[in-house]
């Protein structure tokens, strides 16, 4: 049998795009492999978001390139945000990479794959924009969980950002096919949804028939037989109070929000074209921490941005000690070609770029620590998912922080109660209660 082995940088977005791969692949009778070695066609689903990405993925291209010497029929592919972003510089780059797929041209890998077969040079095809989505055409790698996009691409044009040009613009997808997914996942045990979009507060305004994603997410909750119901990732400009009231009225909806706060200084969030103030996104943490119960908050910033001073900074450190997330995912930032912020003028030096992330880290650790330590000695309803750390296996509380405990594997899929015995600052530790 032909076997193809799949690997996946970048988000939840992506994860889905390798699920439509590996549906599409296995429809043509290829099999999954996990030893890149034995496969016959290689697919690299790839992310653009930073620099880092970028050159994460040029080592990796590099390495594969004496696995091809070895064998000649082996098939290299490359798709997502970098392929859609660099396209025929890949094949410049590494002339033995055979498809270059991008983030629109995902159904169309069958028929890439027969041509790549006959002809004697490789291929590059790329849309610009489009629609290439058949939500109910994947294979879901777990079958207690599951990721669900409700929108693709994004409109936002935030100034850093080089999602929109490598996703195209924000489409929504139909509220009923999202239902309709979702209740055939739950009909085959699956008990978690993540809903995921660039902006998912943004959802449903370019339908038809226009829906908002509360309303979607209190169709959604109503399904019987789906426990928990998750979304990434929620925009500040575009939160609304019928959707903090949708989250606090079902028990279903979890009480975790990501909501990106990127900077604490107006003046940078308006470089960043990112839509709010400081004094907006403090009010919303207001309203969430006053309707929805024992919420957990996370967020991304990124520090270093084109004119950011001490004092700017600053304000984000202000803003990390007002709210308390129980997670920041940090970065420095990186300078992406075609952003607006590629032509900003940057005179912060790295090397103080790098001593204010690694203050914010600092602070950020300590904040998620003592905001950890609040669960010990607390009991807590856990899904299972995986293998965890030394040996232990992991779960997840409703509010999306994760704890390792000592378990059998056969536990995973499962609800467990669990009682916390130790906090670290990214994980907790607990004991399963008899
Ligand atoms: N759509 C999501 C984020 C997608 S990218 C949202 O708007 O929240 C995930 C995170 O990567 C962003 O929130 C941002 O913090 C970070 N990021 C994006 N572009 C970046 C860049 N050029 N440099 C550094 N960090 C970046
Ligand atoms: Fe990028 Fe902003 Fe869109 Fe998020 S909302 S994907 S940060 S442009
Ligand atoms: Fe990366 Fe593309 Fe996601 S750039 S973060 S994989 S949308």
């Amino acid at each position: 049998m032909k076997k193809y082995y799949i690997e996946t940088f970048g988000c939840q977005m992506n994860e889905f795009d390798s699920e439509r791969v590996a549906y599409i692949l296995e429809k043509e009778g290829y099999e999954l492999t996990n030893n890149i070695e034995k496969s016959n066609v290689i697919v690299i689903n790839t992310c653009a978001v930073r620099e880092k990405a970028k050159n994460k993925l040029y080592g990796h291209i590099g390495n594969l390139k004496k696995l091809k010497e070895l064998r000649q029929d082996l098939l290299i592919c490359i798709g997502g945000c970098s392929a859609q972003n660099l396209k025929e510089k890949i094949l410049e780059d590494f002339p033995f990479v055979d498809i270059i797929f991008g983030t629109h041209n995902i159904s169309q890998l069958p028929e890439l794959i027969l041509k790549r077969k006959e002809l004697n040079n490789s291929i590059c095809e790329i849309k610009n924009d489009g629609f290439d989505y058949a939500v109910n055409d994947f294979k879901n790698i777990y079958n207690f969980k599951a990721c669900l996009p409700v929108s693709i691409g994004c409109n936002n044009y935030c100034s850093y950002c080089i999602v929109p040009y490598v996703r195209g613009r924000e489409i929504s997808i139909k509220p009923q096919e999202i239902i309709k997914t979702a209740k055939k996942l739950v009909s085959e045990g699956v008990v978690e949804i993540t809903l995921v979009g660039q902006n998912v507060n943004s959802y449903g305004k370019d339908l038809e028939k226009p829906v908002t994603f509360a309303e979607l997410l209190s169709n959604i909750s109503q399904i019987n037989g789906l426990k928990r119901i998750r979304f990434i990732t929620s925009h500040p400009k575009d939160i609304s109070n019928d959707l903090i009231d949708v989250i606090s009225e079902n028990e279903n909806i979890m009480n975790h929000i990501h909501l990106p706060l990127q900077a604490g200084s107006n003046k940078i969030l308006k470089l960043m074209n990112r839509g709010y103030t400081r004094e907006d996104y403090l009010k919303i943490i207001e309203d969430i921490r006053t309707k929805i119960k024992n919420c957990c908050i996370t967020t991304d910033i990124i520090t270093g941005f084109p004119g950011e001073l001490r004092q700017d900074f600053e304000d984000t450190l202000d803003i990390v000690k007002r709210v308390r997330f129980n997670r920041a995912f940090t970065f420095i930032f990186s300078k992406r070609n075609g952003t607006a912020a590629y032509y900003l003028e940057d005179n912060v030096p790295l090397k103080e770029k790098k001593e204010w992330f690694n203050e914010l880290v600092l602070l950020q650790n300590k904040i998620s620590l003592e905001e950890n330590k609040k669960f010990v000695n607390k009991n807590f309803e856990v899904l299972v998912e995986g293998e965890g750390n030394k040996g232990l296996i992991e779960g997840r509380l409703e509010n999306n922080l994760i704890v390792n405990f000592d378990g059998d594997k056969s536990y995973i899929g499962k609800f467990l109660n669990i009682e916390i015995t130790q906090a670290k600052s990214f994980y907790l530790t607990g004991k399963i209660l008899k």
